[in-house]
């Protein structure tokens, strides 16, 4: 983050009493000792409090500057005094009374209440006045603010009021999605426009890009999860360069079934881009006649490697026939069938890809959960129930974490924030409610959306047209 920061830039660490004094000494190595400028104070009071200690009723905000030269515009975040106009000071000059106070290092705000409009459901979520106050004094119209745990999106939410351009990244799914539909909502409110969002079919496996026209862009990128979907999209070639790449193995050009090399003794054999499609076993036949042909070498052991997204059992038969022939003729070669969504793929990958090296988790090929149906029954009046069915995570120890509604969907976005985290906590961990009930405003014929996202970062979404009558 120090690196990304302009030489003006600041950094705010807000982390609870817990971990603020580790974090301290960290920010001290990494941004200096004398660029820390305030431990600032956020004071929230309210709420129950231990008779056993003092009540716990602030969170520290570490202020850091990158270098000696910092934005901060005090005239932004002035507060007006408490003492009335003409009222003088000790030495008898008048006070400045019309510029206000300069602010000091104790905010005091409530924590974001339950009953405000505010309040989008995130746990943790921060005030946005508080979010103003540091973003109005350190940044100005134009520049950029990041915030790379945004959680709901309150800092995006806030630099976006406030014509700041704005980065947020969260490791949840869930976040992120409840970011963008508040970020569209305010977009929407701030523009007067409807957001029209436009996913492009073509996209890059690494990238996942969501254009919203109308309103300023905003793109999303999922990274690290690959929808294994979205490989359908790309071709064949596009496909084996991000194998070949991962695995430093360049193309073979010669005539056959090899399709790359690593080394004088390693070979490659890229199954189909399509997650569905396995490997002939004719073709990998003819790979291994290849090998044998143009790429054998007596004192060699011969490598040779089948990556593909599937092996069937047949094919798994198939390589263990070979290699009963190899054994038997007494030739060095021998076949590893690598799956790409396998633990080994992945470790290449990450070794290859040193910056992300740290993040193993990070990376994996996912499955799109799936719902089966959405069904609706009336109660009574202009209220209706609905139950998206046979949802569920299609992922190895997958299951949905969250489930959101929209029940007059316009392509795309989910706007109805009080339908966005369905969820309840059951046995410590998150689980979607996939029931909700909607009380229309008036009769008529309505797209409902629904959406589910699961522990490992997949999505998807499922419409249908209902009339409300
Ligand atoms: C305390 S919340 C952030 C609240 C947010 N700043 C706000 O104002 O509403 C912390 C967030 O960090 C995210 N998080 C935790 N570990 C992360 C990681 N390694 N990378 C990115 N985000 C992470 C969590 O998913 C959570 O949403």
């Amino acid at each position: 983050m120090r690196r990304v920061l302009k030489d003006i830039g600041s950094i705010y660490i807000h982390c609870d009493w817990h971990a603020s004094h580790y974090i301290k000494c960290e920010m001290d190595k990494i941004f200096g000792y004398d660029n820390f400028q305030n431990e600032f104070i956020w004071y929230y009071g309210g709420g129950g409090a231990s008779k056993e200690r003092w009540g716990r009723k602030h969170d520290v905000i570490l202020f850091y500057t990158k270098g000696k030269e910092w934005t901060f515009n005090i005239d932004a975040v002035r507060i007006p005094h408490k003492w009335t106009d003409g009222q003088k000071r000790a030495d008898g000059s008048k006070r400045d009374y019309d510029k206000g106070k300069i602010p000091d290092d104790v905010f005091i705000h409530h924590s974001v209440m339950p009953w405000g409009g505010e309040k989008i459901g995130y746990p943790t979520q921060k005030p946005e006045e508080l979010l103003e106050q540091i973003i109005k004094a350190s940044s100005n119209k134009g520049d950029f603010v990041a915030d790379f745990f945004m959680g709901g999106g309150t800092t995006c939410a806030v630099a976006q009021e406030l014509n700041r351009k704005f980065i947020g990244c969260d490791i949840s799914r869930v976040a992120s999605s409840v970011t963008l539909n508040r970020l569209i909502r305010d977009a929407e409110q701030i523009s007067g426009r409807t957001a029209s969002i436009n996913i492009d079919k073509k996209d890059k496996p690494l990238s996942l890009e969501l254009t919203i026209k109308e309103i300023p862009d905003i793109r999303v990128y999922y990274m690290g999860v690959y929808p294994i979907e979205k490989f359908e999209f790309i071709g064949q070639k596009e496909f084996e360069d991000f194998i070949l790449t991962s695995y430093e193995s360049r193309r073979f050009t010669g005539e056959g079934e090899i399709t790359g090399v690593m080394n004088a003794a390693t070979s490659v054999l890229i199954g189909s881009v399509k997650p569905n499609e396995s490997i002939p076993e004719a073709r990998l036949k003819k790979f291994v006649e290849d090998i044998l042909k143009l790429r054998y070498q007596e004192n060699i052991r011969m490598k040779l490697k089948v990556i593909a997204w599937v092996f069937p059992p047949s094919l798994q038969r198939y390589a263990k026939v070979l290699e009963n022939y190899f054994f038997k003729k007494n030739l060095a070669v021998e076949i590893e069938l690598i799956p790409i969504n396998s633990q080994l793929f992945r470790k290449r990958i990450l070794e290859h890809y040193q910056d992300t090296s740290k993040s193993e988790f990070l990376l994996k090929f996912i499955s799109q959960p799936s719902i089966m149906d959405i069904v609706y029954k009336k109660v009574s009046g202009l209220k209706y129930k609905f139950e998206a069915v046979g949802a569920r995570s299609n992922n190895i120890d997958g299951y949905l974490i969250n489930c959101q509604w929209d029940f007059n969907f316009a392509g795309g976005k989910f706007g109805e924030s009080e339908f966005a985290l369905m969820r309840e906590q059951k046995d410590g961990k998150y689980v979607a409610i996939l029931k909700a009930e909607k009380e229309f405003e008036k009769l008529g014929r309505y797209i409902v959306a629904c959406r589910v996202q699961d522990n490992l970062g997949g999505e998807t979404i499922k419409t249908k047209g209902v009339e409300i009558k």
